[in-house]
């Protein structure tokens, strides 16, 4: 496409309009920022032209740098001779006009022209962070000039989206226009009403701001100390901080060369690489390969829950966030009660942190409704099973549901392991069922896994998925199998790190091993969060469906003393009344060492490395043993699991991608070595095997058993 079709200008009563359209976000591809000088030279020099105006087709303004082309050879101008720059020394005034994403690229563009309006639901912010770089179009050092030091630092470093109103507040945003206003009729005004005003206002050239850096010049380090739990292990947020403090020493000119310097060191990193891949990842992960484009998706405008336990209230929540009314049918009023008493508490808790306003909080519990009976949910256009996790009770349900519900309801299960497929053989529309897997607490984790039965219909998987998107969550499909991808690909690294107790290693070694990967916690303070009698109860009935088995001495002695965790204020740490700081427990390193001398296992101390590539050998390989069986659409699914459901450190892009890191051969000799050790549970799986021999990443490996 040549640079014109991509930026083009045109003329409405002496303002010059320029309009990106490079669908779908306007990013600066290649010819975007070319078209833009052009135009505005074009501007300068013709004399009919007394402003301009620059704005976006589309959907949004511009979303930022295309970030496809980072990592790769491309031509880029000199410093000074850049868009930004070129915007910058314009000798006619230039109206920014922001509408949908202003973000990255986009805002320092929009920064670089003299005045910027946007519409009231537009979103501006310098996300960059996000993918491991800083803002590399003058971000770092236009920002603190128009809004001050602390307040750039805030957006810079959290990468999060400015709604245009806080951006009016702050200053980046001169004029905010009216919902109903068109915006390109409102720029052009506003362009013509300030086309012959002088001197013309330019960020670079403002340092009044910077002064609150040399009154608080403890600004920097102090954000330094309040990130450093967050982002240890990572390089960016602490590159935007040097980078803005930067702004805040240096003459503009200089000030942009540091930026330069710091952007180039990044932009390469494994780190932006990784957080890069995530971020495509994540957006693959919402296609479903086989399934039709047109296929029509279903409108959800009312909700059903059947189940007010721990599930059931976050996911009645999540609809309730969302706008989206929702019923909950329970089996026993004293039930309900509980289970609307926990909403209610879980909001209030919100509202006392400052994260939810109380008239807010008003509106979405005015959404809920405890319903009496099937009869009061049949019109609801979804609804989403979560009883207890057993299988009768789910069936009946089921079968009721099949009565009540209006055709083309969609029939979901929060099951997290259960098969999909007896549920939906309880009725007459097996394709309308699917499982829907929310995350604790559902109203808070982003992943939803859309679990596709054998009959699942095209149209009812579709529409779960577009469902997840809607209530803000990270829709991932898969098939059906028990455990389902997430569950099933985390359980073997749950056996590990249990049998690795057997061998000399303490849960606070463990811990420390995954939070120095970069964890938030480690997986045994995070199973005492979760309960320990929920691990106990599926080892039975696993332990009572499977003679071979593989018992878990230890965490059944620990929960056979009551010790389920947080909650009854022991599990695998000890915990202080009011604190959930996890203290380690002589009484649980007696429990360990005495069992692994029962047992007659050797004793050996445990390296960091060997902690990790245990535990997250084991689930690669299970992983594998999932896409070879065609559950796993792609292995890139895997780790957007990983990363939303499983807290896995996004700044190494998942699991698999972390494993194709250290080499598929690598991972492959160390887990046949295993397999030699300790025997069947580490049976390498055919596809890695298949990975290994024919020198296959494991991103590239395809569904399906390996030919
Ligand atoms: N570069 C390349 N492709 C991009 C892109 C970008 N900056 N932003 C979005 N896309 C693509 C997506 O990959 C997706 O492609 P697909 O349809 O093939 O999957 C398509 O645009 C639509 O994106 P989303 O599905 O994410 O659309 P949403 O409407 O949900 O979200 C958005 C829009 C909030 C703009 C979101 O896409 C986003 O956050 N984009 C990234 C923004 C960003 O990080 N900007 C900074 C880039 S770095 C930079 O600017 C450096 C500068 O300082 C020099
Ligand atoms: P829970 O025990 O907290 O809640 C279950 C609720 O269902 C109870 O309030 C019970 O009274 C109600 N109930 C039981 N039978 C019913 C019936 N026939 N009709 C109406 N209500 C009935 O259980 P939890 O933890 O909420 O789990 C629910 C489902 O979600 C299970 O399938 C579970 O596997 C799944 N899940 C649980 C997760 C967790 O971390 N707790 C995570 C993801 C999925």
């Amino acid at each position: 496409m040549s640079d014109k079709q991509l930026v083009s200008m045109e003329r409405q009563d002496g303002i010059g309009v320029i309009i990106v359209d490079n669908p779908p976000v306007n990013a600066l591809s290649p010819g975007v920022p070319d078209g833009i000088v052009a135009c505005v030279r074009e501007g300068n020099a013709d004399p009919t032209i007394k402003a301009m105006v620059l704005m976006g087709a589309g959907r949004s303004f511009i979303a930022g740098a295309d970030i496809r082309q980072f990592g790769k050879e491309r031509p880029r101008a000199k410093l000074g001779e850049r868009s930004y720059d070129i915007l910058d020394t314009s000798e006619k005034p230039i109206v920014a006009a922001i509408h949908g994403f202003a973000l990255g690229g986009g805002l320092e563009t929009a920064m670089s022209c003299n005045y910027r309006i946007a519409v009231p639901s537009a979103k501006v912010g310098q996300p960059e962070v996000l993918i491991g770089i800083i803002p590399g179009g003058g971000g770092t050092q236009r920002l603190p000039r128009l809004i001050g030091p602390k307040a750039a630092l805030d957006i810079i470093v959290t990468g999060r989206h400015v709604p245009a109103d806080e951006a009016k507040k702050l200053g980046i945003i001169d004029e905010l226009l009216d919902a109903k206003a068109d915006l390109r009729t409102a720029a052009v005004a506003f362009a013509k009403k300030i086309a012959d005003r002088r001197p013309l206002p330019r960020i670079s050239e403002a340092d009044e701001k910077l002064k609150e850096a040399h009154d608080d010049p403890g600004m920097f380090d102090a954000m330094r100390k309040s990130i450093a739990r967050k982002a240890r292990g990572q390089k960016a947020p602490w590159s935007c901080i040097d980078a803005v403090e930067a702004a805040t020493k240096l003459p503009f000119a200089e000030g942009m060369k540091r930026e330069a310097e710091i952007f180039s060191t990044l932009e390469n990193s494994p780190e932006a690489r990784a957080l890069r891949y995530a971020f495509f990842a994540e957006r693959e992960a919402g296609r479903i390969p086989d399934l039709p484009k047109d296929v029509p998706i279903r409108e959800i405008k009312s909700a059903a829950v059947v189940g007010a336990g721990t599930m059931g209230g976050g996911i009645a929540m999540s609809f309730a966030d969302f706008g989206i009314p929702v019923r909950i049918i329970e089996a026993t009023p004293e039930a309900m009660q509980r289970g609307m008493q926990k909403i209610r508490d879980n909001y209030a808790v919100s509202v006392k942190r400052g994260s939810l306003k109380q008239d807010e909080m008003e509106k979405r519990l005015a959404r809920i409704h405890p319903a009496d009976g099937y009869e009061a949910i049949g019109d609801a256009d979804v609804v989403i099973e979560a009883v207890f996790e057993e299988m009768p009770p789910k069936k009946e349900v089921f079968a009721k549901l099949d009565t009540v519900m209006k055709p083309g309801a969609l029939m979901l299960s929060n099951t997290s392991a259960l098969n999909i497929d007896e549920m939906a053989a309880m009725t007459q529309r097996p394709e309308d069922v699917a499982g829907s897997h929310f995350f604790s607490p559902a109203n808070v984790m982003k992943l939803l896994e859309v679990v596709r039965g054998a009959k699942t219909s095209a149209g009812t998987m579709a529409s779960v998925m577009a469902l997840g998107r809607k209530i803000g969550k990270i829709s991932v499909g898969c098939g059906n199998c028990d455990g389902f991808l997430a569950n099933r690909s985390r359980g073997p690294f749950g056996t590990e790190m249990n049998i690795m107790l057997e061998e000399g290693a303490l849960p606070e070694q463990v811990d420390k091993g995954m939070v120095d990967f970069g964890y938030p916690m480690g997986p045994f303070a995070v199973a005492d969060l979760a309960g320990l009698d929920i691990g106990l109860a599926s080892r039975r009935r696993r332990a009572a469906e499977n003679p071979n088995y593989r018992k878990m001495p230890i965490p059944d002695r620990i929960a056979e003393l009551g010790r389920y965790g947080q909650k009854t204020g022991a599990g695998y740490y000890r915990y202080e009344k009011g604190d959930r700081t996890p203290y380690p427990d002589p009484v649980v390193t007696e429990i360990i060492r005495s069992t692994a001398k029962e047992l007659g296992v050797e004793q050996h101390e445990f390296t960091e490395e060997e902690i990790l590539t245990r535990l997250l050998f084991a689930s690669v390989n299970e992983a594998c043993k999932i896409i070879e069986e065609g559950i796993a659409y792609r292995a890139s699914d895997v780790d957007v699991m990983w990363l939303y459901g499983f807290g896995f450190p996004r700044h190494r892009g998942g699991l698999m991608y972390w494993a194709d890191g250290i080499g598929v051969k690598v991972v492959y000799d160390q887990i046949a070595r295993w397999h030699q050790r300790f025997g069947e549970r580490w049976k390498p799986a055919n596809l890695l095997r298949h990975l290994a021999e024919t020198g296959t990443p494991f991103r590239e490996a395809k569904p399906g058993k390996p030919r």
